[in-house]
């Protein structure tokens, strides 16, 4: 990367004039904390002691008996407090907005599982907090919306354009441009204008760290694949960023969903439907039109079907040092119903897409290869997602009669 955040031009800060300060004051305070030995120290311990960290690496022996190749590990995000990797995010964040001093967070929120995290370090901290999510998210993530609200944070539904995730990024901005001196931007992803993509990897980058430790730890020696699935692409870059200069192979799992001929699909790098543009930002590979327009997405899981991806993602693409694979929505039920029979772990939608990549692959490789898998997030939390994804009857019925409660 160079000092304007570009990756071999992928990146950059596209904004606007009024909020260049702003963004100045956001890269020196990064990279002071960055260069105060104390700061990692801190941010290690509350995540150690508010989030469960280091999360468990656990061994999964019924999926590795079963496909009968290399050992499966599987990296524990589930594990953090709010069930995801998103917490280490905002916590980071939240260090440094006390380091600037201001007082009022905001963010932008798709599946709602950023906006639940932000809420909560916002509580936390003794921040004010605004949400912006698109209506869509909103009607569909009701669950995440009830525990933002209980947690003080004010949700703004979005009702512009589609009215999901690009749309609350937008609104959030706008915000943002109105609210400088107080407020910080907490950007859920590694996406964005520099110093975001940079800033989420670095406070995300303590998966990997933990990860290789303990693979070391575990087997003494590195695994041959690890596989995480990819909306804006931080909990990829996360688990990554340690293996970066290793001989390990990196696989990005995008959302397939109805597969990547139908164009109800969210594959920015690995189908032929995304193209090099500027938006929101920064610049990297978009689902866009010929016009520039961005295309409408879909995904099974709410927190895959972003129109961009991290510019970090797609200059790795570029250079060929992480593979990107598309998982298909009904293969990633069929992966989260195995994994929940199989090892008693219940992995989101969204990190259910790696898992399928790895089921594909383990039995084509050795006893003495490892793979790894990271579990961004915790699939009970997604119940009502899920619950439709399998078309439960019992579910269903459950649903009409609390309905039916809240009508009599
Ligand atoms: C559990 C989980 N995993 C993955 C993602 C995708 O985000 P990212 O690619 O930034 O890790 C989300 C987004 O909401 C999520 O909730």
């Amino acid at each position: 990367m160079d000092n304007r955040g570009y990756y071999d031009g992928f990146g950059g800060a596209f904004i606007p004039e009024i909020l260049v300060a702003t963004f100045d004051e956001l890269v020196d305070a990064y990279m002071d904390a960055k260069a105060d030995s104390g700061f990692w120290r801190e941010y290690e311990q509350i995540m150690s002691s508010y989030s469960c960290r280091p999360t468990p690496l656990t061994f999964a022996g019924n999926l590795t008996e079963h496909f009968g190749g290399a050992k499966i590990y599987i990296k524990r995000e589930d594990l953090n407090h709010t069930g995801a990797h998103k917490a280490n995010n905002v916590m980071g964040q939240g260090l440094l907005v006390k380091r600037m001093g201001k007082k009022r967070v905001i963010a932008e929120t798709g599946a709602g599982q950023h906006g639940v995290a932000t809420a909560t370090m916002a509580a936390r901290f003794g921040f004010n907090c605004t949400i912006y999510m698109g209506e869509v998210d909103v009607e569909r993530q009701r669950p995440n919306v009830f525990w933002m609200e209980r947690l003080g944070a004010e949700v703004i539904p979005v009702k512009e354009g589609t009215r999901i995730l690009k749309d609350a990024i937008n609104e959030a901005f706008r915000d943002w441009v109105t609210n400088m001196d107080t407020t910080h931007y907490v950007l859920g992803t590694a996406c964005g204008p520099h110093p975001f993509p940079e800033m989420v990897t670095y406070f995300q980058s303590i998966i990997g760290k933990e990860a290789r430790k303990q693979i070391l730890e575990l087997e003494g020696v590195l695994p041959k694949r690890v596989y995480a699935c990819v909306g804006g692409g931080s909990n990829a870059m996360g688990i990554f960023s340690d293996f970066m200069d290793d001989p390990v192979e990196l696989v990005g799992v995008e959302a397939g969903g109805e597969g990547l001929e139908s164009s109800r699909h969210a594959s920015r790098l690995s189908s032929k439907d995304a193209s090099i543009g500027v938006a929101q930002g920064y610049k990297t590979y978009f689902l866009q039109d010929d016009d520039g327009q961005m295309k409408e997405t879909h995904s099974i899981a709410a927190g895959l079907d972003y129109v961009g991806v991290s510019p970090i993602l797609s200059h790795l693409k570029e250079t060929g040092r992480v593979r990107f694979e598309a998982a298909m929505d009904h293969e990633v039920v069929d992966a989260l119903s195995f994994t929940i029979r199989k090892e008693g772990l219940i992995p989101a939608l969204e990190s259910s897409h790696a898992f399928v990549q790895a089921f594909k692959e383990a039995s084509e490789l050795s006893g003495d290869d490892i793979l790894i898998i990271n579990q961004s997030g915790r699939g009970d939390k997604d119940i009502f997602t899920v619950a439709d994804a399998f078309k439960d009857p019992g579910w269903e019925k459950f649903i009409i009669k609390k309905a039916e409660g809240y009508n009599a």
